[in-house]
């Protein structure tokens, strides 16, 4: 290596040594301490400027501090910021009506955080099971892929096969099937083993998992299966959705309308906790007062920054944006890669993307990156080990993208060997 790492200033010590003592340790934070954000920028606490390349795991997806998406928060919360679900209030109708018209479904379930939408849509599903489809009383399965990531309920880490998400967090909840992601075959065969299949819940990219896209038809052949076999096509957008692929959703890449449609993140463009659960009346309504809810979920400054959210997503073009600009930041990753041997392959879909460095999961080697790219001006995180995901606002331009490739490249030739 070249060049020595960059020193932090005692302030940021100082703040770090705060989080480390007074916090629960459930997150390892790359060493830098942020204080504001603007479109695809945040700073430092002294002051220094970074692209953000992570974009607080695709919940910014309309930039940092979006004027037109604070200005919705301020307004609201200046007049009326929660009411519970115990009265109506005049924003939610509309929040309503505009969110199931954008994304083409007859009803949401509003909540705050993905987790709890994911638990909401499993909720859901089973529901529909016993008083739809007329599935026996607690036989309700739920298929699921390995190496899925739908958040920490203990419901939800029940069906994951990561060890850290689930070591000495049992006993777990029952009834779900976990099969190969991007596997029809297995698919098939679970539709066909038993009439107790519920739904499918599937993310159509894995992001946390390294951005996995699966092969091209899967999607829409996965949700023809379902539908031959009466089973629930869910699909986890959240952190997929709201342009980030390069379309509005990812699953309108293959033309898919799922049964049951999963939001969270950049919902609210990253500035308040908002998800949905969307899909048809016919699963809806089996939801009955009294039966799920959430006290904030669907309060009226969520309704007001989600309706903005979209706006800005619609008017400004972010899924063409996405489109283009990944494919220019694959395109730019895949010379370096023909330059550098550190990057063994690059993959995504619109501006969801990942590199896989050349060294095995348990090396430290992609963090060391990560700290170099942080001392040459852009943040990205590793995930899984050897992956590094690159997502950076939707907002970001083509010269943007193409000085963040001189800074990855720069960064990558220091531990060129
Ligand atoms: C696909 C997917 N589902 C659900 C979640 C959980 O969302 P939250 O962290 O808001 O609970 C995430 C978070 O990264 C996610 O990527």
């Amino acid at each position: 290596m070249e060049q020595v790492q960059q020193i932090l200033s005692s302030k940021s010590n100082v703040l770090i040594e705060k989080e480390n003592k007074y916090g629960a340790h459930n997150y390892h934070p790359l060493p830098v301490v942020l204080e504001r954000g603007e479109g695809v920028y945040v700073w430092d606490v002294d002051g220094k400027k970074y692209y953000d390349f992570l974009s607080a795991y695709s919940a910014v997806n309309q930039g940092h501090c979006h004027p037109k998406i604070v200005k919705a928060m301020v307004d609201q919360a200046q007049t009326l910021t929660l009411t519970s679900r115990a009265f109506y209030n005049d924003k939610l109708g509309n929040y309503e009506e505009f969110v199931t018209k954008f994304f083409g479904f007859d009803k949401v379930l509003p909540m705050n955080t993905g987790a709890e939408a994911v638990e909401t849509a499993i909720k859901l599903c089973r529901k529909w099971a016993y008083e739809v489809k007329g599935v026996a009383e607690h036989e309700a399965q739920i298929i699921v892929c390995e190496n899925n990531f739908h958040g920490r309920t203990t419901t939800i880490i029940s069906f994951s096969n990561d060890e850290s998400a689930r070591k000495n967090f049992g006993p777990y909840t029952a009834g779900f099937i976990k099969i190969e992601y991007d596997n029809l075959d297995a698919l098939e065969k679970v539709l066909e083993s038993s009439k107790n299949i519920a739904g499918f819940l599937v993310e159509p990219i894995q992001g946390e998992a390294g951005v996995y896209v699966p092969s091209e038809g899967y999607l829409a052949k996965a949700k023809a299966l379902c539908e031959k076999h009466n089973v629930l096509f869910i699909a986890d957008e959240v952190q997929t959705g709201i342009a980030r692929t390069g379309k509005l959703l990812a699953v309108h890449h293959e033309n898919v309308q799922p049964d049951i449609l999963i939001l969270g993140k950049a919902i609210s463009g990253g500035v308040y906790p908002v998800s949905a659960v969307l899909c048809n009346d016919v699963i809806m309504n089996v939801i009955k007062p009294g039966q799920h809810g959430s006290t904030f979920g669907g309060n009226p400054v969520a309704a007001a920054v989600a309706i903005a959210a979209l706006e800005v997503v619609r008017d400004e073009n972010l899924s063409e944006n996405a489109e283009r600009l990944g494919t220019i930041l694959r395109n730019g990753l895949n010379d370096i890669a023909k330059r550098n041997n550190l990057i063994t392959l690059v993959r995504g879909k619109g501006l969801l993307n990942a590199i896989v460095i050349n060294c095995d999961e348990e090396s430290d080697l992609a963090w060391e990156i990560c700290l170099r790219f942080r001392d040459y001006g852009l943040l990205a995180k590793p995930t899984h080990g050897n992956k590094i995901r690159l997502a950076p606002p939707l907002v970001i331009t083509e010269d943007q993208i193409k000085d963040c490739l001189e800074i990855i490249e720069k960064a990558l030739n220091d531990f060129k060997s």
